[in-house]
């Protein structure tokens, strides 16, 4: 008997949600725009007048060069300036980007540090700043702390500082650490381990000391470990030849010492095994002839004693 008085009061409450969702959506999309504007003022060169010409106040930041939406809530999704000769800082404001699954800013002329407002962006999935001029530390929270991360690729920069202790503490999505050819140092952490779905890890031209460590052999699922031009020492360690993924192993020019481990029999995808310029003793594994796949081998300076 009461339908009649409650429909009313039904209608009522969708068109209060309906404003009320229209409301909310509205203020997070000027949120977004807040935050491409914010990015756009810290661009001090726009080479090629992209930003300039097309990020306009009177047009749907979904229409902006580069940016991406999402269908249904017209969020930025994605956001891709790579190789526009930009210069200046990254806004920290791209923190409130919070729909954010993609940011490319690669090949371009970014200079000062990567903000750490990057990590509160919880759909991050792929991060490409390589080929720039950023400095000071990788944010710990980019490393320890983005649970779908996927992809992050800072190679080419001017980025310094160690590695947290707890890298891949909360980053088990995370395929492809690429850093190489900036000014990182300290030990390479062995929580490395954590990140058990790690494909390709390239730590090269760097200036990471201390041993390489046993626990990069619990990635299973290694195409790739790219760790010449280091300083790293002691033993090459067993673990690692025992990844049966592993395609490319890039060991050279370090000073790691002790013999080549002989294990060799799980690695029937390897197809290039660098080892060169270390101080490596004792002779060389006949092992080595059964990598069927193996076309690379260089082990020239080193103190081993006898050849294949
Ligand atoms: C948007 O503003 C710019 C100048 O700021 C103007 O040139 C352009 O015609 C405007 N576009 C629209 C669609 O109003
Ligand atoms: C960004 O755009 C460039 C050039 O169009 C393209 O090559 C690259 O794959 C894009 N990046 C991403 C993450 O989609
Ligand atoms: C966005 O980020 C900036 C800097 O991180 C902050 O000052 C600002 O209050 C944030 N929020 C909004 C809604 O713009
Ligand atoms: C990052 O962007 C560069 C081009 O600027 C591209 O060559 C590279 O493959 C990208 N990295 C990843 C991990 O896709
Ligand atoms: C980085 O800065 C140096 C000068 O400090 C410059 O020579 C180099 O071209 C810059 N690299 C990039 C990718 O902008
Ligand atoms: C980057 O900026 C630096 C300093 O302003 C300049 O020397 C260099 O040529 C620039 N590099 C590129 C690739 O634009
Ligand atoms: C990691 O994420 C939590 C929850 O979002 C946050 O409270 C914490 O400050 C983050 N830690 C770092 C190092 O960013
Ligand atoms: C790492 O691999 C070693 C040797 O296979 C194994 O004993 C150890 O339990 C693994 N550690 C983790 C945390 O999976
Ligand atoms: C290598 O794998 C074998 C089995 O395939 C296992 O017995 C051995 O403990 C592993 N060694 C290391 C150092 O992980
Ligand atoms: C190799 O070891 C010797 C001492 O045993 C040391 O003098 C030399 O610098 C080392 N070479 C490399 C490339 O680490």
């Amino acid at each position: 008997m009461g339908t009649p008085f409650l429909f009313p009061i039904f209608l009522t409450l969708l068109i209060t949600l309906n404003i009320f969702f229209t409301l909310t959506s509205s203020a997070t999309l000027t949120t977004d725009q807040d935050a491409l504007l914010a990015f756009k003022n810290a661009i001090t060169v726009d080479t090629n007048g992209v930003l300039s010409s097309n990020w306009l106040a009177n047009t749907s930041i979904c229409d902006w060069a580069g940016v991406s939406c999402g269908i249904k809530h017209h969020r930025v999704t994605a956001l891709n300036l790579s190789n526009l000769a930009l210069h200046g800082n990254l806004a920290p404001h791209l923190g409130n980007l919070t729909f954010l699954q993609s940011l490319d800013v690669s090949s371009n002329n970014f200079t000062g540090v990567l903000p750490t407002e990057l990590s509160k962006l919880r759909r991050l999935k792929q991060v490409n700043a390589t080929s720039n001029n950023f400095s000071g530390e990788i944010p710990r929270g980019i490393l320890t702390n983005m649970s779908v991360l996927e992809e992050i690729d800072l190679r080419f920069n001017k980025l310094s500082g160690e590695l947290p202790s707890d890298i891949c503490n909360n980053t088990p999505k995370l395929k492809k650490l690429f850093l190489i050819e900036n000014q990182i140092y300290g030990k390479i952490p062995t929580s490395i381990y954590k990140c058990s779905e790690m494909e390709e890890l390239r730590l090269s031209g760097n200036q990471f000391n201390g041993n390489i460590p046993t626990e990069i052999g619990n990635l299973s699922m290694l195409t790739l470990l790219s760790i010449y031009d280091n300083h790293l020492q002691g033993n090459i360690p067993f673990s690692i030849f025992n990844i049966s993924s592993l395609q490319r192993i890039y060991l050279d020019d370090n000073k790691l010492s002790g013999s080549i481990p002989t294990n060799l029999d799980n690695l029937l995808n390897l197809q290039e095994l660098y080892l060169n310029t270390n101080n490596l003793t004792g002779g060389v594994p006949k092992e080595i002839g059964r990598l069927t796949s193996l076309n690379t081998l260089t082990l020239y300076e080193n103190k081993l004693t006898s050849m294949i």
